[in-house]
């Protein structure tokens, strides 16, 4: 049988290399517990004479709590070495930069607007706008194409489910809108998205455009190419800019004509323009022997394509942030 000081030795140096809480409640049971080497201790005082008893007895009870109290300080010890491993990969580096919100910016289209808005305003244009949900009166019956005209077949156009209602297919609608409500001199342009069945590199189902109106006495088509000219050659900073006018078609203007700007080996179309047609002013009551004037539509998309180099219009549209960063 061992004795009860090389039991308390051996136990306390056991305690002292355990750093695992739960190990250092199997080691207090290999001493303390039912068949530990002190309780065995204990089973064998009924064979010592009765004298040695009690002296014996207290001794084991001396070297229990002994053991109780190097256990309590192992644990401690364990606890406190457990919370300083926590704390240390917890650390937080207070003196370090906040990160700060991320910084947004203008899409590229957006930019072109507004840069088209401030270029015109330097010319005396007012801005004007109009719904996107439009009557077929306003997109067409207004625009000198009655129901039968075959210029309505040359778009293609989302009809809303009532069979009244279309998302406008151009901003020329603002042009009758704004006739309505104000009497020559009228200056404007009217910027807004349009829709049409359309999808390719360089058609968008939904797009934008800049429509253009002035009508006062005297107006011409040299005003027209005047300002449409001066206005590209800004908007793109190049004096040498070459502009074509090539004859064309739109029920209400006439002449007609659509405005082409060198791009690369060809031309790109910009817009199209002519003088707002005779009926036009009439529909709305405006004396067309007096006043004339000149509408254009321009492509602002187109524009920004052109401006920044980028080859196919629908990346403007797909939202992808990794496009749209490159313009911020
Ligand atoms: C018109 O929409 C006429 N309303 C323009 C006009 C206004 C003429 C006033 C006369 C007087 P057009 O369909 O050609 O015309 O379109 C004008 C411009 O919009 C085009 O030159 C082009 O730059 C742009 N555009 C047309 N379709 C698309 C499309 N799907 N995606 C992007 N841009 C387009």
């Amino acid at each position: 049988m061992q004795d009860v000081d090389a039991i308390v030795k051996e136990a306390l140096a056991v305690f002292a290399g355990i750093d695992d809480a739960d190990k250092l409640e199997q080691a207090k049971a290999r001493y303390l517990g039912k068949s530990g080497a002190l309780t065995e201790l204990l089973k064998g005082l009924g064979m010592l004479p009765a004298a040695e008893r009690p002296a014996f007895g207290s001794r084991i009870n001396a070297a229990k709590e002994r053991l109780e109290a190097a256990l309590n300080e192992q644990r401690e010890r364990i606890q406190a070495q457990k919370l300083d491993a926590r704390l240390t990969e917890e650390a937080l580096d207070v003196t370090l930069p906040g990160r700060g919100p991320g910084s947004g910016g203008l899409h590229p289209v957006t930019r072109t607007m507004e840069r088209i808005e401030t270029l015109f305003r330097s010319m005396g244009f007012e801005v004007a706008d109009g719904p996107e949900i439009e009557t077929d009166y306003y997109n067409f019956t207004a625009l000198n194409q009655p129901e039968n005209h075959p210029a309505r077949s040359l778009h293609d156009t989302f009809y809303l489910a009532d069979g009244k209602h279309l998302l406008r297919t151009h901003t020329s609608p603002i042009q009758i809108r704004y006739m309505e409500s104000h009497r020559p001199p009228i200056k404007i342009i009217a910027p807004g998205r349009v829709y049409r069945v359309d999808s390719d590199a360089t058609h968008s189902p939904m797009f934008h455009q800049i429509e253009g109106l002035w009508v006062d006495e005297r107006i011409t088509f040299a005003d027209l190419k005047g300002v449409l000219v001066e206005f590209l050659r800004r908007f793109f900073e190049r004096d040498d800019l070459k502009v074509r006018f090539r004859p064309s078609f739109f029920p209400f203007t006439e002449p007609s004509a659509e405005i082409d700007m060198s791009f690369g080996d060809g031309w790109l179309e910009m817009g199209g323009a002519g003088m707002v047609h005779p009926n036009v002013l009439k529909n709305i009551d405006i004396d067309s022997e007096r006043y004339q004037g000149f509408a254009f539509g321009l492509g602002p998309d187109r524009l920004t394509m052109l401006r920044y180099g980028v080859n196919d219009l629908r990346l403007f549209f797909e939202n992808d942030l990794r496009f749209l960063k490159q313009f911020n």
